[in-house]
């Protein structure tokens, strides 16, 4: 008997070793029409390998977006994205998590363009609520415009993840014992668009959109969704607590993790919100829990 036991503590622990290190699960790949639908000027949108790859354009006339059918309260949702290459000045391609309504949650990646030879910024933002201004700006650590790279989302009822890859770039960690508004019961759409900004993208908007260089094109793959599915029927998702992203090793970052990002923060953070003491004279609860600021 003390022999069974042990050899069940020695599978067990196997078990746990093996999930411990590994990041959200690796996304499938699946077709764009699986789970999402093209949203405005859907002849800027153009299919390729039978819609597992699609390519957004902006023009002077207009840029163009999709969003996902299904709404998600938690989950894990990534995309590849190859950014505009070249002069890509003033565009902004972003992929964004948000509800509905006036106090709205919404979870944010945008990609600023830049001229030739000159690097991306990629911001990142979180409202709950309907409450933002918590921007945090970085540049990356490689060409984002030169091969398709996997930005994703992780988000349960502990933590909010942004990962580049497998690398977390920023976590929102409900912060509700410190009265800060987490997101937990608005369900989300996730979307994605390129548009025009050059009132503000480019070096604060001094950097305009050169036109001579259009169409911009950002290419997309691998759209990968794994939330729970906000049905008809079920206004909250009757699985909270059980799935897979709900689980210990999900809860917190690893001390691997921690390190990487803690790593991208020193070396490539541009702007961060916590530490701005002149746009916010007193410092937001939940930057008491930035370990980074
Ligand atoms: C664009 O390049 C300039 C000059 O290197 C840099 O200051 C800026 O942060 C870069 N990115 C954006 C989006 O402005």
């Amino acid at each position: 008997m003390a022999s069974f036991h042990w050899s069940v503590c020695v599978v067990l622990l196997c078990l746990a070793s093996g999930v411990i290190a590994t990041p959200p699960r690796t996304p499938v790949n699946v077709p764009f029409y699986r789970n999402y639908m093209p949203t405005w000027a859907f002849d800027h949108i153009k299919y390729f390998n039978a819609g597992n790859e699609i390519q957004l354009s902006l023009d002077k006339y207009t840029g163009t977006g999709f969003q996902s059918k299904g709404s998600y309260l938690f989950g894990h949702f990534s995309m590849q994205i190859k950014m505009v290459a070249g002069d890509s000045a003033g565009t902004v391609t972003a992929f964004y998590l948000s509800s509905n309504g006036a106090e709205h949650d919404e979870i944010d990646f945008e990609f600023l363009g830049n001229r030739t030879g000159q690097p991306y910024i990629l911001q990142t933002n979180v409202f709950t609520g309907g409450k933002g201004d918590r921007e945090q700006r970085i540049y990356l650590w490689f060409d984002p415009t030169k091969d398709f790279h996997s930005y994703s989302v992780l988000w349960n009822m502990y933590q909010i993840v942004f990962f580049v890859d497998d690398v977390p770039i920023r976590v929102f960690k409900n912060s509700k014992d410190l009265g800060v508004k987490f997101p937990f019961n608005q369900p989300m759409k996730i979307y994605s668009s390129l548009w025009n900004a050059d009132d503000w993208a480019t070096r604060g908007g001094l950097e305009k959109t050169d036109w001579s260089k259009a169409p911009f094109v950002a290419s997309y793959r691998g759209f990968h969704v794994d939330g729970c599915e906000e049905s008809v029927n079920a206004r909250f998702c009757a699985t909270q607590g059980k799935r897979w992203w709900d689980q210990k090793e999900f809860q917190d970052l690893d001390g691997y993790q921690y390190r990487r990002m803690s790593w991208v923060r020193q070396k490539y953070t541009i702007y961060n919100y916590c530490n701005d003491r002149v746009r916010y004279p007193t410092k937001s609860p939940e930057c008491m829990r930035d370990r980074d600021a």
